[in-house]
């Protein structure tokens, strides 16, 4: 099968479009048909060496994690009823794998795609949608009435959050540079900042939860705005949110990094709230898989407005 895969580290002209073994579908596993992978900025940060601690130095590596497509294989253990059925999901760990014409998954990183999306829509939703409900319901503790700050709200992560607050029955304010604000009022932002202007900050005491998808604030910077039992909630793991969780622990308020997973449970509500109309996958540029070192680029911009998906022919 084709695989998108890269040799050393680097910038996005390691990658390469190969021919590779079929993965087996092992205990609990099915091997899908992939139609659609969606990139992250995870995939650039894995192929960059940003993350070698975890992925270390062994050769080739695959890309992607988020895919839509068919069950084609099911391995011991799972039904055969999944055969043939349509799916979307999300890879854990950093082995990727997704961005090629077959890809093997766990039952627990998969969910059946809602009728009436295309496969290209579907490969948009798992990881942003997952990452958005478990930094705002679990982390930020965000339930209806919750008054909530999305910051960088116009990328993958933040077009998702939008709607997913709204889902929750949050009240929503967006920061995104001027030219985004219409497009975040159009998902559902009640109120939407350009954060060259007004990042949100400046009313004490405002926020149930400050979601910084963007990952440029700090506890320091938010804490005050928050309400007395508020969350920040950021995307960015690294050594400041050790800090932010030292100084929260002497407040009312906390700081929290999100750290995404992939389960069937959550993947089905994401599921539910699309079938219920109340989130739309938002795609922003589409890219055959043998262009991946491009789509790849179209996010390194920093400038995508929704998801990056590839087509799997
Ligand atoms: N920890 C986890 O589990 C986890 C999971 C998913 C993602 N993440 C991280 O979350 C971050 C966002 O992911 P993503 O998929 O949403 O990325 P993305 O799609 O690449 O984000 C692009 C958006 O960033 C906005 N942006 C650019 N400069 C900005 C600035 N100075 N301030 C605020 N917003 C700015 C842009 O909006 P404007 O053009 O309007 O500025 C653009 O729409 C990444 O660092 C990613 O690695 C972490």
């Amino acid at each position: 099968m084709r695989a998108v895969l890269f040799e050393s580290y680097g910038s996005a002209d390691v990658l390469a479009v190969r021919d590779i073994p079929k993965p087996e579908p092992g205990r609990r596993q099915v091997r899908v048909k992939v139609r659609a992978a969606a990139l992250n900025p995870k995939d650039s940060f894995v192929r960059s060496g940003r993350f070698r601690a975890f992925t270390g130095s062994s050769f080739p590596k695959l890309l992607g994690y988020d895919f839509a497509g068919t069950v084609e294989a099911v391995g011991p253990g799972v039904p055969a009823e999944w055969e043939g059925t349509e799916v979307l999901g999300m890879l854990n760990g950093f082995a990727g794998g997704s961005a090629a014409e077959f890809v093997v998954a766990s039952l627990d990183e998969v969910a059946k795609k809602p009728a009436g999306l295309s496969f290209e829509e579907a490969a948009a939703v798992p990881l942003v949608s997952l990452t958005a409900l478990q930094a705002l319901r679990d982390d930020g503790a965000v339930t209806s009435g919750s008054r909530v700050l999305i910051h960088g709200a116009s990328g993958g992560v933040g077009v998702h959050a939008i709607q997913i607050a709204r889902a929750l029955g949050a009240q929503v304010t967006t920061t995104s540079s001027a030219r985004n604000r219409e497009h975040c009022r159009h998902l559902g932002a009640h109120e939407t900042l350009d954060y060259e202007v007004d990042g949100g900050l400046s009313v004490d005491g405002r926020w149930d939860c400050v979601f910084d998808v963007f990952g440029n604030l700090s506890f320091a910077k938010v804490r005050a705005s928050l309400a007395m039992r508020g969350t920040y909630v950021t995307t960015v793991p690294g050594p400041r949110v050790l800090v932010d969780r030292a100084m929260s622990l002497l407040s009312r308020k906390r700081a929290r990094v999100v750290i995404v997973r992939s389960n069937r449970i959550d993947l089905d509500i994401v599921a539910r709230f699309i079938a219920t109309h109340q989130l739309r996958p938002i795609v922003d540029r589409m890219f055959p898989l043998a262009e991946a070192a491009a789509a790849q680029r179209h996010i390194e911009t920093k400038r995508a407005r929704g998801k990056v998906v590839l087509r799997v022919a």
